[in-house]
C-alpha cells in the first residue's frame, strides 16, 4: 500500500478525533447554557457584568492579574489538607474561597474566561464576597500596607498622588498612613536629620495628637519615647497630599468586587 496514503489517512484520523473531542463535543454540550433562575420570577446568575466593572476586566488582563491568580474554585473532591494526620478534601472551600466548586455555566459572560493556571496568591473567583473597596484600594495600591508579608506586586501606578484643596480630602482618597503616602508605591521614612526638623517644626502638635489616643503615657524625651512617637506619627494620615484612584484602579476594584462566582447555588455544582 501507498506509504503517502497512509500517513495522509491517519494524521487525518488523528487530527480530526481530537478537533472532534476537543472542540466540536464540547460546543455542542455547551451551546446552550442559560443563565439560571431557580424559579420563573428570580433574577438570572449569572450576570453580564457592565460599566466600571467590564472596564476593569481590561486592567485585570493588561496588569497581568492571571499569571498569580486563579478564578475556579475547585470541588470538595479535590485540593487536599490534612487535619490530625487525616487526609481531607476540599481546601478551597474549606480556605473560603466559594461555597461550592464553580462550572461552567458561571463563566457564561466572561471574555475572555481567566480560569489561570497558577495559584502564587488566592484564588479570586468569589473575592468580591471576601472585601470591601476601602481594602481593595488599598491592597492593590500596596499589599503591604494590608499584609506586611505579601509578596504581591505594587500597582501604586494606578493612583495618583495629589495636593489636598481647601483642607478637604476626596471621599475616595485612600485611608492610609503617611508611611505609604509620602512616597507613593514605597515605604517611607524619614531620616534622622528629617525628623529633627519635623519634631522641631510641629513636635507640639505630634506629641499632643500622640498623648491622646496612646494607652501608656511614655516619657517623649526618652529615646524610647521619640521611637515611639515615630511609629505613631507615620501611621497618621498625610495632612497636604492626597492618594486618589485613578479611572483604571477604580474599575479594576469594581470588577474584583463584583467576582462573586461561588455563592449562588447552582443545580449542576452540588459540592
Ligand atoms: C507576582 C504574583 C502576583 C501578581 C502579578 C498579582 N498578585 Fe494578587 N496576590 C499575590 C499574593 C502572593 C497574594 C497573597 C498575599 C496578599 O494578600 O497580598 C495576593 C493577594 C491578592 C488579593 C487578596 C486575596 C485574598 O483572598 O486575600 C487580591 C484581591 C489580589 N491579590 C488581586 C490582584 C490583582 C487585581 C492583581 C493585578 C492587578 C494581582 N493581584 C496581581 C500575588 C500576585
Amino acid at each position: 500500500m501507498d506509504r503517502g496514503m497512509v500517513i495522509f489517512v491517519g494524521a487525518l484520523l488523528t487530527f480530526s478525533s481530537s478537533w472532534l473531542g476537543l472542540v466540536l463535543y464540547p460546543y455542542w454540550q455547551l451551546q446552550n447554557e442559560q443563565p439560571y433562575a431557580k424559579s420563573p420570577g428570580d433574577d438570572p446568575y449569572p450576570r453580564p457584568l457592565a460599566g466600571q466593572a467590564l472596564a476593569g476586566v481590561r486592567v485585570y488582563q493588561a496588569n497581568g492579574c492571571l499569571y498569580c491568580h486563579s478564578q475556579q474554585v475547585r470541588s470538595e473532591k479535590f485540593g487536599n489538607w490534612w487535619e490530625d494526620g487525616q487526609m481531607k478534601t476540599g481546601a478551597d472551600i474549606k480556605r473560603g474561597w466559594g461555597a461550592r466548586r464553580t462550572v461552567s455555566r458561571d463563566y457564561l459572560y466572561d471574555r475572555p474566561t481567566m480560569l489561570g493556571t497558577m495559584r502564587t496568591g488566592p484564588d479570586l473567583a468569589n473575592v468580591g464576597a471576601r472585601y470591601a473597596e476601602p481594602w481593595q484600594h488599598n491592597h492593590t495600591f500596596n499589599p503591604r500596607a494590608v499584609n506586611s508579608w505579601s509578596v504581591m506586586p505594587s500597582f501604586a501606578f494606578l493612583y495618583a498622588r495629589e495636593k489636598v484643596v481647601g483642607g478637604q480630602k476626596a471621599a475616595k482618597a485612600l485611608k492610609l498612613g503617611r508611611e505609604w503616602t509620602v512616597d507613593p508605591g514605597y515605604r517611607w521614612r524619614p531620616t534622622d536629620r528629617q525628623w529633627e526638623a519635623i519634631l522641631a517644626a510641629r513636635g507640639t502638635a505630634i506629641r499632643q495628637a500622640h498623648l491622646a489616643g496612646a494607652v501608656a503615657r511614655v516619657d517623649p524625651d526618652s529615646p524610647a519615647g521619640r521611637a515611639e512617637l515615630l511609629e505613631f506619627w507615620l501611621t497618621t494620615e498625610e495632612e497636604d497630599y492626597q492618594v486618589v484612584p485613578t479611572t483604571a484602579a477604580d474599575a479594576l476594584v469594581a470588577y474584583l468586587l463584583a467576582l462573586r462566582k461561588g455563592e449562588t447555588p447552582l443545580p449542576e455544582a452540588k459540592e
